[in-house]
């Protein structure tokens, strides 16, 4: 028989994309805080759980057995971190405590999902071992929850990621990509920073990188982005040119006119050989990654 994997967030972008690869393998038991989102709901069973809840979480470990847990639920608007710290430690730190718990107890091997974030972005791209400084309470908050699973006694991976984008039903948050691919479709003016570096990842490729986890029975810190790294203004004009859509109307500004309470990191970028060497992660490159979008948009 095959064996079990729970995940948490399951009505998040990661969340969805994890439900319909590894449904096809293992029992998946796909848990997220408010009701199912995915239409098709055959193949992995569904349950409501708030991972803030402690007494919930140890019902579910009780119930099902997980050999595998990815957690990838998280308070993820970071400029709402700013503005409610309380609750961002309490999903973002706190819950991996309970969560990593449970997997000592019943043996679970945790994946936990992290940010490039935690990085003060003066030095970027990163490498896994490369020293933290978050400049947000987002940032701060993953790093922290980081530092959870260093001190715990479970098997764990953290897999890093940065700018996650695709499409899925009925999405609570939108992305840059599907926000910046409607704007240039309805031919708007677009505003967009110059002064921000990032390599955004395919929301398919971090999915793949869990299930390699998986496949591995890999344990410690893993960079797995998309292998591009770009200005979000390039980024847009690189979506301009796949759709063939109008440059001119994509202004350059700088971050600092957006006020946005949260800080940014500058320049991030991840360097993935080493997921590349040990996981085989093998990320597409971000048109062939806007070119799965469309296909699926379509
Ligand atoms: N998005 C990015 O650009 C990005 C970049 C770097 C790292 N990451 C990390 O990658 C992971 C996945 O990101 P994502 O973009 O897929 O996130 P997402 O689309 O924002 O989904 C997060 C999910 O977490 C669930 N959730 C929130 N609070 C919860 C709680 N108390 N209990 C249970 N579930 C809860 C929500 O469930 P409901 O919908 O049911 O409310 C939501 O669907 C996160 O850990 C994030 O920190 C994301």
């Amino acid at each position: 028989m095959s064996c079990t994997i729970l995940i948490t967030g399951s009505n998040g972008l990661l969340g969805q994309k994890l439900v319909h690869l590894l449904k096809e393998k293992y029992n998946v038991i796909a848990t997220s805080l408010g009701s199912c989102l995915i239409s098709n709901q055959s193949g992995f069973i569904y349950q409501s759980l708030d991972i803030t809840n402690e007494y919930d979480i140890g019902k579910i470990f009780n119930m099902y057995r997980p050999k595998y847990v990815i957690n990838t639920a998280a308070m993820t608007n970071v400029d709402a971190c700013e503005d409610y710290k309380d609750l961002c430690d309490d999903i973002n730190v706190k819950a991996v405590g309970y969560i990593s718990k449970e997997c000592e107890k019943y043996n679970s091997h945790l994946i936990h999902i992290s940010t490039d974030f935690i990085f003060d972005g003066k030095n970027g791209p990163y490498v896994e071992d490369d020293d933290a400084n978050p400049l947000s309470y987002y940032g701060l908050s993953k790093w922290k929850s980081e530092q959870v699973l260093l001190k715990s006694n479970c098997k764990w991976a953290i897999l890093r990621t940065i700018i996650l984008y695709g499409t899925a039903e009925n999405l609570e948050r939108n992305n840059i990509v599907l926000w910046a691919r409607k704007a240039l479709k309805d031919g708007q003016e677009l505003n967009i920073i110059d002064d921000q570096f990032r390599s955004p990842t395919l929301a398919e490729d971090l999915a793949k990188a869990c299930y390699l986890v998986i496949e591995k029975e890999a344990i410690g810190v893993y960079n797995t982005s998309g292998k591009d790294i770009m200005s979000i203004y390039e980024m847009v004009e690189r979506m301009a040119d796949f759709y063939q859509c109008d440059k001119s109307k994509i202004n350059r500004i700088s971050s600092t006119t957006l006020n946005q309470k949260a800080k940014r990191p500058p320049k991030t970028g991840f360097i993935l050989d080493k997921s590349i060497k040990e996981l085989g992660y093998k990320p597409h490159s971000f048109e062939e990654g806007l070119n799965l979008l469309e296909k699926q948009l379509n």
